[in-house]
This record gives C-alpha cells, sequence and structure tokens, in this order.
C-alpha cells in the first residue's frame, strides 16, 4: 500500500476552504493509502502565535481531523512538535536549499510582506521542513489545495538534490489536488484566497462558527448584477466560488447545479446553499464536540505520536548516515 502524508496548520480554525480543499480528500481517499495526518504546529510559529491560542487549536484541529470522518483506527494523527525527528530532518534539508529559491516561495513574499517587526527567519526556511514532514514517511502522495503546489514542487526538487548528492534513499512525493475546489475564495473579495488566518471574520466561513452566522455569510457573499447562475471564474468570481462550494458539499456536479439554477435568481442559489452550509455545520459541529472532549482524542494522538516517531526515526537515521552526521563506532 502506498503512503500518504498531509498537515494542516493550527493558525487558527480551518475554514471550509481547507475542509474544501484538504480535508474533504483526506476522508474520501484514506481507505486507498496509509495515511499520516499531521497537525504541523512547528509550521504555525514561524509567524508570532499566542501560546494558549496555539495550544487550543492544536486540540481542535485534532478533532476537526477526526469530525471531517478520518477513521482514528487506520489512519495516524499526531501533532508535529511531539515527534523531534521533523525538526532535525527538516534542518538537514535547510542546509541543501538556497536562500534564492526560497525567497521566491510566493507563500513567503505574502507573508513577510505582513511582518512589521522584522521578518522572521522561520518563514523563509519553512518550505524544508515541509519537506523533511514528507519525506521521513516515505511518502508517495499529498493531498493539497492549489496553495501549496509551489511548496510540493520544492520539496520534488529536495528530494533529488538529496538523492543525488548523498544517496537515494528519499522518496519523490506525488501531489493531489481535488478536481473541484483547490482554491476556495473570500466570499467579501472573491479574487482572493479564503485564509483562515484573514482579520475580517465575514471573508471566510470557520467550520466551527455558528451554523446560522455562517448561513448568514453565504447569503450577504459579493457576487455580480447580471443574475445569471453561471460558472466562469475570470468574469464571475464571486458565483463561481458559491457554485463550488456547493458543488463540494453535495457533490453535485458544477454542470448540473447550472441546470438546476438556470432559471432562478442569486436568492435563491444563495439560500439554498446557506441552508445546505448551516446544514453541514450542524452535523459538524457535533461530531467536533464529541472528539473535543472526550480523552479518546489523547489516546488517538498518543497512539499516532508513537507510530509516526518509529517510521520517522528510521528515516532520519538514514538521512543522517548519509549526509555523514554523528559518529561510527569503533566497536
Ligand atoms: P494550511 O494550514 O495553510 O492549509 C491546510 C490545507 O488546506 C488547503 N487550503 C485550501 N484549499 C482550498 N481553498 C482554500 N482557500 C484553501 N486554503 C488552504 C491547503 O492547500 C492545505 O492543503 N504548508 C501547509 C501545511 C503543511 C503541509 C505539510 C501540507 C506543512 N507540512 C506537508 C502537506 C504536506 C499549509 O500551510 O497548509
Amino acid at each position: 500500500m502506498e503512503t500518504l502524508f498531509s498537515g494542516i496548520q493550527p493558525s487558527g480554525i480551518p475554514t471550509i476552504g481547507n475542509y474544501i480543499g484538504a480535508l474533504k480528500q483526506f476522508t474520501d481517499i484514506q481507505d486507498e493509502y496509509d495515511c499520516y495526518f499531521c497537525i504541523v504546529d512547528q509550521h504555525a510559529i514561524t509567524v508570532p502565535q499566542d501560546r494558549l491560542k496555539l495550544r487550543k487549536q492544536t486540540r481542535q484541529l485534532a478533532a476537526i481531523y477526526l469530525a471531517s470522518g478520518l477513521n482514528p483506527d487506520k489512519v495516524t494523527l499526531f501533532i508535529q512538535s511531539e515527534v523531534p525527528a521533523h525538526a532535525q530532518a527538516g534542518w538537514m534539508l535547510t542546509t541543501i536549499s538556497s536562500i534564492g529559491e526560497l525567497e521566491r516561495m510566493t507563500q513567503f513574499k505574502d507573508k513577510a510582506s505582513k511582518q512589521n517587526d522584522g521578518i522572521p527567519a522561520g518563514l523563509l526556511t519553512y518550505p524544508p521542513l515541509m519537506a523533511a514532514d514528507i519525506v521521513l514517511y516515505n511518502t508517495n502522495i499529498v493531498p493539497v489545495g492549489e496553495d501549496q503546489k509551489q511548496h510540493m514542487e520544492l520539496t520534488r526538487n529536495l528530494v533529488e538534490r538529496f538523492n543525488s548528492r548523498y544517496n537515494d534513499i528519499l522518496t519523490k512525493p506525488e501531489v493531489k489536488m481535488p478536481k473541484v475546489g483547490g482554491r476556495v475564495m473570500s466570499l467579501q473579495d472573491p479574487t482572493r484566497k479564503m485564509s483562515k488566518s484573514d482579520d475580517n471574520q465575514k471573508n471566510f466561513i470557520s467550520l466551527l462558527d455558528e451554523p446560522r452566522l455562517a448561513a448568514k455569510k453565504i447569503r450577504s457573499a459579493v457576487t455580480d448584477s447580471d443574475g445569471i447562475i453561471k460558472f466562469d471564474k475570470e468574469n464571475k468570481p464571486g458565483i463561481s466560488n458559491l457554485l463550488t462550494i456547493y458543488s463540494s458539499l453535495t457533490d453535485e456536479t458544477i454542470e448540473a447545479l447550472e441546470a438546476k439554477y438556470a432559471d432562478s435568481g442569486y436568492g435563491q442559489f444563495k439560500g439554498d446553499l446557506a441552508e445546505i452550509v448551516e446544514q453541514f455545520l450542524t452535523d459538524f459541529q457535533e461530531k467536533y464536540n464529541q472528539f473535543y472532549e472526550s480523552e479518546e482524542l489523547d489516546e488517538i494522538l498518543d497512539n499516532g505520536r508513537d507510530k509516526a516517531q518509529f517510521v520517522a526515526n528510521k528515516t532520519l537515521t538514514k538521512m543522517e548516515r548519509a549526509m555523514g552526521l554523528g559518529r561510527k563506532r569503533k566497536r
């Protein structure tokens, strides 16, 4: 069985964009792979975080992974900082990354431009840590949203570089993106990505938003004024985004939705989607609450940590040997 790895930062509560771009994919294909899902808290601290909030969001994210439908008996769910091999392998891959290629990452440029107090060096060296997350598990496939494409290309380059410079031990991963919903957009500005760390609450729907409030956000989402329900990303980004959300949550194709609403106005369409989102969140949060409060959640994370550590340490040792770290005993 091939191996799958993916991660989400606990830098906020995941949005419906994270669900559609990532979590839903995970659940849909979990039976086909040996799956590792990581709460990447060491990535989150590449920008300043409040200590207590980060802790809470880490546990919340664990419960969110499970509420999305991951089977804890099958998949390995764990917290990055509890498996030290990530930081260790991340450092090794940092040493083979060039400053130029790291500076070219659009996410680095984006996030760096928002820092007023100096740019944390970790923002720059984030991609080799992400590459380490992936290679430690001999990962074949990484399901992510579109915004991670550039980081994945760099990961593949680093794997090639490591293998050709040292020893051919790392697996080169393939990236997998959803057919629909790889980039869910902001509700108020549909030319920008929906993001969990957005300051304006109206731009995104968090998976823990009060369902009625979320429905309201859908009804007041920005759309154009021509009244036709048609997917056209360029000229109708607002309606196209809502069609994407609708299609992902119901598994109806965009074409089928266009046909269904051919004679309806935006009011009807948005009203229906608002109800779908409200129902989805109500069901989701019921499952979430059960996991969040449970002791089972800690057991799942303990087991996940142990299993991840076992696999990761094996790869780490191979990497250290290949790079000549440590010593060889005389006897
Ligand atoms: P993060 O935490 O920003 O996002 C988690 C996942 O959600 C996807 N995503 C979206 N998909 C559709 N529409 C959106 N608006 C949207 N916003 C986010 C992301 O593409 C991602 O799949 N660097 C990663 C975390 C990471 C990782 C890894 C991922 C660290 N190590 C190893 C895969 C493998 C990140 O910041 O994701």
